[in-house]
């Protein structure tokens, strides 16, 4: 069990957003900023929270329910309740446990951790750290053969999905980045890091287990043959070399037996192609609002996913995900289970792996809340009979979501 951190129990921490305030006060700028920010004016970024505003629940008044049933299959795996950590790249640079610890937090609250290539420990390490499902999420950096060696690695340990991501043909204009010297900073000239310096300075506490850790960490994962573990790159530098092609899946599916969910798709004809393509698995998604600034919410692409590929692979989605009740609306919508990206992050960066499990906890206990109020004694019974929206979303195949009388 993870022991009690009253940094961040309640009152102290009662929602995500508390998380977020404490892991602001512990990061520097450039690492909350990266932590915190989208692409370009962050349209996306907003959106995808604010999308949930436009989904109203229809509650089921009078009903009592003893147990609540929370649990949900993905992929064949058991989950606690219907929400998994989503590759989050640099973790270790949040705190010194990153993957690790974000692992173990995840296996402890019985859901799964997918683990982003751009990772400071050693994939095994992440694993054995885990007594839930870990799945590894695949970028081409460092080239083809240095991901088939990870891959090798990955199904050796028992990573039990391969994710890919492919939003990234190149970095979104993450502007908040390089005004906070984020390339100067995990470069090699000193000089180009001094104008960042103060800023780092001014948060002693995690300057401390920065160092303590060894400073900035390798990506352990990407071993190029002969060149040993890749130095950690800025992100820009990074997502430059990640694009993964339906081309290079073709290959990947011919070095990786496991499942491939694919990753980072919004409309329905990208989704029937992964489909077709062999994936189990598509997550609706737009990177967090981190690539491509203004395209839809997630929450708003998943009904047309959902249509498009009638039950022939798992919908997840994710973006925006800060309360239970965005995780139950995601539900409703068609979404197998959601992924979490930011919301536990806040947690690991405020306080490691006691943060995560904070931030878990939170989640959980607002989803069952939300289906007691909603009448509903299961995450199975969930449909949309349970929602309306507004601003004439529409769904091809079912017309409960739709609230013609308010079109604001
Ligand atoms: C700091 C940060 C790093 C991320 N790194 C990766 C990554 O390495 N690979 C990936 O597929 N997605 C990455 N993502 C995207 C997340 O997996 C997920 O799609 C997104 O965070 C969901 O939005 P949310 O943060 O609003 O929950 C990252 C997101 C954040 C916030």
């Amino acid at each position: 069990m993870t022991p009690v951190n009253h940094a961040v129990s309640s009152p102290r921490v009662v929602n995500i957003e508390d998380l977020r305030v404490l892991a602001q006060r512990r990061l520097p700028k450039p690492v909350f900023d990266y932590l915190d920010g989208g692409a370009e004016a962050e349209f996306t970024l907003t959106e995808n929270c604010r999308a949930f505003r436009d989904v109203f629940f229809r509650p089921r008044g009078a009903v009592g329910i003893v147990d609540c049933d929370l649990k949900t299959r993905v992929l064949g795996h058991e989950l606690s309740f219907p929400a998994m950590l989503a590759p989050v790249g640099y973790s270790r640079l949040m705190h010194p446990g990153g993957e690790v610890a974000a692992a173990r937090a995840a296996g402890l609250a019985g859901t799964g951790y997918i683990l982003s290539t751009i990772s400071g420990h050693k994939l095994e390490d992440v694993k054995a750290a885990s007594r839930g499902p870990v799945w590894y999420q695949l970028y081409l950096l460092g080239g083809r053969e240095a991901a088939e060696g990870a891959l090798d690695r990955a199904r050796r340990a028992g990573f039990s999905a391969l994710v890919i991501t492919v939003d990234t043909p190149v970095a979104g204009m993450r502007e908040r980045d390089p005004r906070n010297g984020m390339k100067e900073l995990l470069g090699p000239s000193l000089l180009a890091k001094i104008p960042y310096v103060p800023n780092i300075l001014a948060h002693p506490g995690w300057l401390a287990s920065f160092l303590l850790d060894g400073g900035v960490p390798k990506l352990e994962n990407i071993v190029r043959p002969g060149k040993g573990s890749m130095e950690l790159i800025d992100v820009a530098t990074a997502l430059s070399q990640a694009v993964v092609t339906w081309e290079d899946l073709r290959w990947i599916r011919g070095v990786w037996s496991g499942p491939i969910v694919v990753k980072g798709l919004l409309t329905g004809d990208d989704a029937r192609r992964a489909a077709d393509e062999g994936a189990a698995a598509v997550v609706v998604s737009n990177h967090g609002g981190r690539q491509l600034d203004s395209v839809s919410p997630s929450l708003r692409a998943l009904p047309e996913v959902i249509t498009a590929v009638n039950g022939q692979v798992e919908v997840l989605m994710d973006g925006g995900v800060r309360r239970g009740s965005d995780i139950v609306k995601a539900i409703c919508l068609g979404a197998r289970a959601v992924l979490i990206g930011r919301a536990y992050a806040y947690g690991l960066a405020a306080a490691g792996q006691s943060g995560v499990t904070r931030a878990i906890e939170i989640l959980r206990c607002d989803v069952e809340r939300t289906l007691r109020l909603l009448g509903c004694p299961s995450i199975r019974d969930l449909d949309r009979s349970y929602i309306s929206s507004r601003n004439g979303w529409r769904s091809s195949k079912d017309t409960t979501c739709e609230e013609p009388s308010d079109t604001t």
